[in-house]
């Protein structure tokens, strides 16, 4: 359990922030100390990808998408993984490579990826899916930079307040979450985390891979894994 004064930072960050990258940026050199919950679905994500990669003789090019600090990339990295790290926060970013100089790390938005196409083998994105303005363009870019056989892990979804007041089915929870997302709208946030986040995310992902599959993360929320992109869609998707 995070102190206190922590918390009182996270909470000062945010009313003192006008984006996510503000945000993410203030609380960069707390975010470990403080986040700690999602732990658990990083070492199940490196334990599905030690599994599908295992005995491979050439290195896996992974990107983990909204990296923040690096939990996850860091762990990746340790288990022989290529790894690239980009987050739209550069402190968070200078967070991870000072514990990590493998990974490279790249500011930008998920919405506009740098890379050219078949660039990755691999994207993860862990904790970070919540916040993008729009989810199916994000798809529709790993789409283009993932090659055959590419692989699509994403997870942590909860339905919570600001990742950490978790909300339950109902109409009060509802109303709740409707008041949040019109303050953190209002403050200049993207936070679209509900309780139908993942579900929307799944289905999402139905669209732009072959194979879609959840996998319980030992916790209440799960991963969604998805396997070979339908490359066909990426014609459907820029000519609408
Ligand atoms: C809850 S944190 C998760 C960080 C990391 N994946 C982890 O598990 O510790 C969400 C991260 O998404 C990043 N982020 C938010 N919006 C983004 C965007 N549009 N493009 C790239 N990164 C973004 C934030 O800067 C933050 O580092």
């Amino acid at each position: 359990m995070a102190r206190p004064r922590f918390w009182w930072q996270v909470f000062t960050a945010a009313l003192h922030s006008h984006s996510n990258r503000q945000f993410y940026d203030r609380i960069s050199p707390i975010y470990d100390r403080v986040f700690v919950k999602h732990r658990k679905h990083a070492k199940k994500m490196t334990e599905i990808m030690r599994t599908a990669y295992a005995g491979r003789e050439c290195t896996t090019r992974v990107l983990d998408l909204g990296c923040g600090t690096g939990m996850l990339s860091r762990m990746l990295s340790a288990d022989g993984f290529d790894v690239t790290g980009l987050d739209i926060s550069i402190k968070s970013l200078q967070v991870m490579r000072r514990s990590d100089k493998r990974i490279e790390a790249i500011q930008g938005d998920a919405s506009h990826l740098p890379f050219t196409d078949d660039a990755f083998q691999v994207v993860v994105s862990l904790g970070s899916w919540r916040h993008f303005s729009e989810p199916e363009h994000v798809l529709a870019e790993l789409n283009r930079l993932l090659g055959k056989n590419g692989f699509f892990i994403a997870g942590y979804f909860p339905p919570a307040i600001g990742g950490v007041v978790h909300l339950v089915n109902g109409f009060w929870s509802r109303l709740l979450i409707r008041i949040y997302h019109f303050l953190t709208g209002k403050l200049g946030f993207e936070d679209h985390a509900d309780s139908l986040l993942e579900e929307r995310t799944t289905i999402l992902a139905r669209k732009y891979f072959k194979q879609v599959d959840t996998v319980d993360s030992g916790e209440k929320w799960h991963l969604i894994v998805a396997i070979d992109p339908c490359t066909s869609l990426i014609n459907t998707v820029s000519s609408e």
